[in-house]
């Protein structure tokens, strides 16, 4: 594995050798110790979108695990000038060992792979992918259902725009038996190649609009993701659909997650109840991250 750009590249045996990684890693932090195996080498996080957990987690990571970052900010680079995205790659890359990107266009983590000397991690790619949130998704169904075959998950919110979703439901259907269940405004469905991919494999899967799941183990909500919309008019319908309350989930046994940022799909009462995982799994972002570079970077 040279870069991380899409679940799509990388293997279900990759995948386990990444959470039995993390799982190490957790241990590490858990026990207040220190690592160096990654002493003298430069993480380059080049964000173009905005970031708060991922950015620090990556951050996070490195220097845990004895390596420095640097950061490319939004304002005040040379992208203001028109620098083109190859350009600040092909720079970049001999600054750094590893380069974190995040980028509003599809496709642009891939083209930077083609460019840069160094292994690329795509932090998000418009609405295509997310691969690193996935790891520490599938990370906290491990931790917190204790398996991910044979679970029933459902994910709420927007199936259309999420890139979370997109990735998380690809590397999903790698595992053994998983039943999904898509809840959406219809304006916000699932990508059809994405469901063609799901039928093919013989996956199977519901599509909803109401609040209705029924013995799930997971509820996997997600944001509006306002700024992919081309009609804000179309954003003032569909934003707050749905909000999880604490009627929806007392007595139930199922997790929740949410990649976060929340706006208002979550509300703050149900922040205390068992269920409520999402700080847990904002949390897990530092060990798999941790795992994610040291696989990349060991040994190069
Ligand atoms: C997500 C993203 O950027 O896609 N955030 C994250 O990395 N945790 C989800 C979102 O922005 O809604």
């Amino acid at each position: 594995m040279k870069h991380l750009i899409s679940m799509r590249d990388i293997s279900k045996k990759d995948i386990l050798e990444i959470l039995e990684e993390a799982k190490k890693m957790e241990n590490l932090i858990n026990e207040k110790k220190t690592s160096d195996i990654l002493k003298g080498r430069i993480l380059a996080n080049l964000f173009f979108e905005p970031s708060t957990r991922t950015r620090l987690s990556f951050e996070t990571a490195m220097k845990r695990l004895g390596g420095e970052v640097i950061n490319m900010i939004d304002k005040g680079s040379s992208i203001e000038k028109g620098e083109s995205l190859i350009d600040t790659i092909r720079v970049v890359s001999g600054y750094s060992d590893i380069i974190v990107i995040r980028h509003p266009n599809e496709g642009a983590a891939r083209l930077a792979s083609e460019y840069s000397s160094v292994p690329i991690i795509n932090a998000g790619d418009g609405s295509n992918q997310h691969p690193t949130q996935t790891l520490l998704d599938l990370y906290t169904i491990i931790r917190e259902v204790g398996k991910i075959d044979n679970i029933k998950i459902a994910f709420l919110g927007d199936l259309k725009y999420g890139r979370t979703v997109h990735s998380l439901v690809y590397a999903l259907s790698l595992f053994k038996n998983v039943k999904m269940i898509f809840i959406s405004p219809k304006e916000l469905k699932l990508p059809e190649e994405i469901k063609e991919d799901l039928k093919n494999k013989n996956i199977e899967f519901e599509e909803k609009e109401n609040l209705d799941f029924d013995d799930i183990d997971v509820l996997y909500v997600t944001r509006i993701q306002k700024e992919r919309f081309a009609d804000m008019n179309e954003y003032e319908r569909v934003k707050g659909t749905y909000m999880i309350k604490k009627e929806h989930v007392e007595g139930k046994d199922f997790i929740i997650m949410h990649p976060l940022p929340r706006v208002n799909e979550i509300d703050y009462e149900v922040d205390n109840l068992k269920n409520a995982k999402y700080f847990k799994q904002s949390f897990y972002g530092v060990p798999v991250r941790m795992a994610i570079l040291k696989l990349l970077l060991e040994g190069r």
